[in-house]
């Protein structure tokens, strides 16, 4: 009896070790399995990378927050970013001229690998750049998101280029923008807040520094900029260099060069996503004019004076508008859940 015992109990052992296993190796079985593999571990493990990933490139962090909006903004939130072909296009969003410096695919392609059939690209993109939101801002800004979005199949460059917004649109421009995404004039302001993080290349805003294109900048923050890009040509090797988006982040010196003042900003939190960006827009201390037109009407202007005043709210704001972009619907009438972010099952195979 005792002995009889004793087998099942190997048996049972054996039969355990053997899901173990299962479970390490492939997530997805897990998940098929119902062993747990449920929505709560899936968000620690993006978490778990996404925090990796900023610690190791900083740079990172933004690039994931535009992901976000570059995704769901073309065909809704469907991975379609993320596309290096399809049986369709060899010319796929990321070759966008909109698409400038998008960045993050291979944070996307870890978290992939560690997560296989369980979720789709398009959930993966909404939940890092969710995280990425809340560890840039200490934790202030937070939402949920639900999962269970699927992957399109359809990538074109040509589409994202029509339906993205670009720096250079005027004040009306950008609201029909968003209008026909369904979101307000309003959230239009709260969301451009994300431009206190991260970087933009010249071509993005070189119109603000010819004199026979530029809307209002300020003057000592124009030179300054001009001076530091014919440095970053230099440095970065590049006709093209990076410059960051927030006068925040720039240097010691940039800032006086620049007459930036820093009154009401917490300088201290360098490369945070945070309010810091209406000071800057009522400053004239902004990159893009599509950051400056929203000063040109009436409404927009008092809700960047309303932000510039009200940390709080912006961050609760900005939490809304992100949730809200996370569930714009995919668009399209095939899809799946890739097995690589890069490309179709079609072509994976
Ligand atoms: C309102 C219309 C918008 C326009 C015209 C616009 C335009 C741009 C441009 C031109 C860049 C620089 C790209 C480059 O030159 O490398 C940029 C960067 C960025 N944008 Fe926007 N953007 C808009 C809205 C948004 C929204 C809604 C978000 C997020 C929710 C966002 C997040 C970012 C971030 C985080 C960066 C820095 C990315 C990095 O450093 O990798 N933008 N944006």
């Amino acid at each position: 009896m005792v002995m009889k015992l004793k087998a099942v109990v190997v048996a049972g052992g054996a039969a355990l070790l053997s899901l173990c296993v299962l479970l390490a190796v492939h997530p997805a079985a897990a998940d098929a399995g119902g062993y747990g593999y449920g929505k709560k571990s899936i968000e620690d493990t993006v978490r778990k990378e996404v925090e990796k990933a900023i610690k190791r490139n900083p740079g990172v962090g933004p690039a994931l927050v535009r992901l976000v909006f570059h995704d769901c903004w073309v065909n809704g939130c469907d991975g379609s970013v993320l596309l290096d072909k399809t049986p369709d296009s060899s010319s796929t969003e990321k070759a966008a001229v909109n698409n400038i410096g998008l960045d993050g695919f291979d944070v996307i392609d870890t978290i992939k690998s560690k997560l296989g059939a369980a979720v789709s690209c398009a959930d993966i993109v909404v939940l890092a750049g969710r995280d990425a939101s809340a560890i840039l801002s200490g934790g202030r800004i937070t939402y949920n998101v639900d999962t269970g979005r699927k992957d399109g199949v359809v990538s074109s460059a040509a589409a994202a280029d029509a339906v993205l917004p670009e720096s250079t649109f005027e004040f009306q421009q950008l609201k029909d923008n968003f209008a026909r995404k369904g979101l307000t004039q309003e959230e239009l302001v709260i969301l451009s807040g994300a431009h206190s993080i991260g970087v933009a290349h010249f071509s993005s805003f070189h119109d603000r520094l010819n004199a026979t294109t530029a809307t209002p900048i300020d003057d000592r923050y124009a030179a300054a900029l001009d001076a530091d890009v014919k440095l970053q040509k230099t440095r970065q090797n590049t006709d093209d260099p990076v410059e960051k988006n927030n006068i925040r982040d720039m240097g010691a010196q940039f800032q006086r060069d620049a007459g930036y003042d820093a009154t009401g900003v917490d300088t201290a939190a360098a490369g945070a996503l945070d309010n810091s960006y209406y000071h800057n827009t009522l400053q004239n201390r902004v990159l893009f004019k599509s950051d400056w037109v929203l000063r040109t009407d009436g409404d927009a202007a008092s809700d960047l004076v309303e932000y510039r005043e009200n940390a709080t709210k912006w961050d609760m704001d900005f939490s809304a508008a992100m949730a809200k972009l996370s569930k714009l619907p995919a668009e399209g009438t095939r899809f799946e859940i890739r097995k690589s972010c890069r490309f179709t099952n079609q072509n994976y195979y």
